[in-house]
This record gives C-alpha cells, structure tokens and sequence, in this order.
C-alpha cells in the first residue's frame, strides 16, 4: 500500500493529536501547520510540537493565523482544557517551529502528489487561497475535518471549525473546488474511550500512555461523550478517509456556508433534497463538488487508530 503525502493543517486538540499520529503511521507527513482554534494559536503550536517530539515524528511544524479572517478569536476550552491537550503528562518542550508562516508553506508544498487535510478552523487555508486561487487545485486533493448535515456542536447547527471562522470556510467551500467533508454526521459514528484506553496502556509506550491519557480526558470531557461514554474521533476519521478510502463512503452533494444568519451562523448547509431538478437548485455560493462523508466502518478505523499509537511509526 502506497503511503500518501499528507500536509496536515491542525489545531491540537485531543483528536488532532491522535490525527497526527495516524497521518504519521499510515502517510507520509510532508508537514504540520497550526491554527488557532480549540486553543490559541502558541498552544496548538507547542502541542503539536509536543506530540511529534512525544511519538517521534520527523516532521516540520508551521505556525499561521492566531486568529481569524474577522471574527473574535474563540477556543474549546470546556472540551481540550487551557492547554488544549489537558489530560497527558507532557515533557518539557525540545522542539521549535521551522518557520511562523504557514501560509507560504502551505503554497510552498502545494503538489499534486499531496493530500490537504484541515482539521481545524479553515483560516490558513483561506489566508492561502487569497494569495492562489488555484491552491486547492495544486493539491491532489483536501479532506478536511468539519461541518454537518444534521446539526451542531459549537451551536445547535454549526460544527466548531466552521463556526470558529465561518468567513475563512465559506471562501474555501465557495471556490467550488472538489473537496471531501468529514463532518459530525460521520465522525459521531466513530467513538472511543476508556475501554480502548486500557488497551492502549497494555502497549505501555509512552505514545501508546499519552492516547490513553487523552481518551480518558476527552472521553469525560464534553456532555456528548460522557453520555456515549466516548468521544467522537473527528480528526482522525480526516486522515484516514485518505489513508483508507474504502473504509468511508461520501455522497456528492451541494454545500454552503452561512455567515450571516442570527441563528445560523457557521452552518453547513447541506442541500439534500433528491431528486434535485435544475429549477430547485440551490442558488448562491453552493459548492456542487463537495463529497459529504456519511458512513464509516468504525470498528476497523479505530482498529486503526490503535495501531498507530502502539506500533512505532515507520
Ligand atoms: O468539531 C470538532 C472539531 O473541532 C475537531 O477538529 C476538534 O479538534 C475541534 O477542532
Ligand atoms: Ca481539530
């Protein structure tokens, strides 16, 4: 199986972490590059810092935007915690960031042998497009991490990475490019907590410990996954929708971002209508190209996700 180039563009965060991890073990993880989201920007930096130096990841990390497009900087404290990877006893930091400019490595590597996978807000992705408009069509393709078709977590119907800069979303997804949306709808399906945790300390790495130590966090961490007893894999399911595409399946389907709405704001809105005649469809800036993740083989992508935090990345 070929090992597909990844770029990750991340805001670490529990599952982006564990992202990392998987982008690591199952691609070939050309770069990292920051956002602020679940935590500002020089903690989604140092934990994604942490988490390459913790598993041993030989990968460059760049950090962007500190804050989005226009909107007031927001974070998920209540979820990730102050440090935004609360839980795991982490090191002192011996790494640094290669550059504090994401956005030029995000052109820099654009190519069509690498994958974009966003798993935080889209602000450096669209920082990026400003500069290209053809970026995303550089890339072999961009997975990314967000939305829903049925409701939200950030409000009850905007997902969070959209939500935190719906104006940098609504860019991305109105260039019309092809691009895949892994949003609540798919990630909801795929859930871990304590019970894989206790498999993972069996590993007793200090890769395998630190997964194990943030399922238990993040598992205990929001309403949703005390009540499911896990947490949802979010960021994850990104990566290995690359990884392992016959594990996911999409449907295409017209898709927007609203902006404006009292309500709404940060809302994917999913025209699902079928059968669709041209006269009902969506006008504006609905993006037609977009494969919406709807089903995933749970059992075998945490299978996955186990492997890549107990077997030493390659
Ligand atoms: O809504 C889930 C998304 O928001 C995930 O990417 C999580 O890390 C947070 O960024
Ligand atoms: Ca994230």
């Amino acid at each position: 199986m070929t090992r597909p180039k990844l770029l990750l563009d991340c805001d670490p965060g529990h599952d982006d972490a564990i992202a990392m991890l998987c982008a690591a073990r199952y691609g070939d993880l050309v770069g990292i590059t920051t956002v602020s989201g679940n935590a500002p920007l020089d903690r989604t930096t140092t934990n994604a810092l942490l988490v390459s130096q913790i598993a041993e990841i030989d990968v460059e990390v760049h950090s962007g935007s500190e804050r989005p497009l226009m909107a007031d900087p927001v974070h998920a404290h209540h979820v990730h915690g102050p440090s935004g990877l609360d839980g795991p006893e982490l090191p002192p930091l011996q790494r640094a960031v290669a550059s504090r400019d994401a956005v030029e490595f995000l052109l820099d590597r654009a190519a069509d042998d690498v994958w974009l996978v966003p798993t935080g807000p889209l602000t450096n992705i669209a920082l990026a497009l400003r500069r290209d408009p053809a970026l995303l069509t550089r890339f072999a393709g961009i997975t990314l991490m967000g939305g829903s078709v049925t409701g939200g977590n950030a409000t009850p119907v905007a997902e969070f990475n959209i939500w935190a800069d719906p104006e940098a979303a609504a860019e991305v997804f109105a260039t019309g490019n092809p691009l895949t949306m892994i949003g609540l709808d798919l990630t909801h399906q795929v859930r871990m907590g304590h019970q894989e945790a206790v498999r993972l300390r069996e590993a007793d790495t200090a890769t395998a410990r630190m997964v194990a130590d943030i399922l238990d966090f993040y598992a205990a961490s929001t309403p949703g996954a005390r009540a499911a007893g896990a947490a949802a894999m979010h960021d994850p399911c990104a990566v290995l929708q690359v990884t392992h595409p016959e594990l996911f399946e999409s449907i295409r389907l017209p898709v927007a971002v609203e902006t404006r709405g009292r309500y709404t704001r940060g809302m994917t809105v999913v025209d699902s209508r079928v059968p669709r005649s041209s006269s009902d469809r969506a006008d504006g800036p609905f993006n037609d190209q977009v494969q919406v993740a709807r089903h995933a083989e749970a059992a075998r992508v945490i299978d996955l996700i186990i492997e890549a935090a107990v077997v030493p990345i390659p």
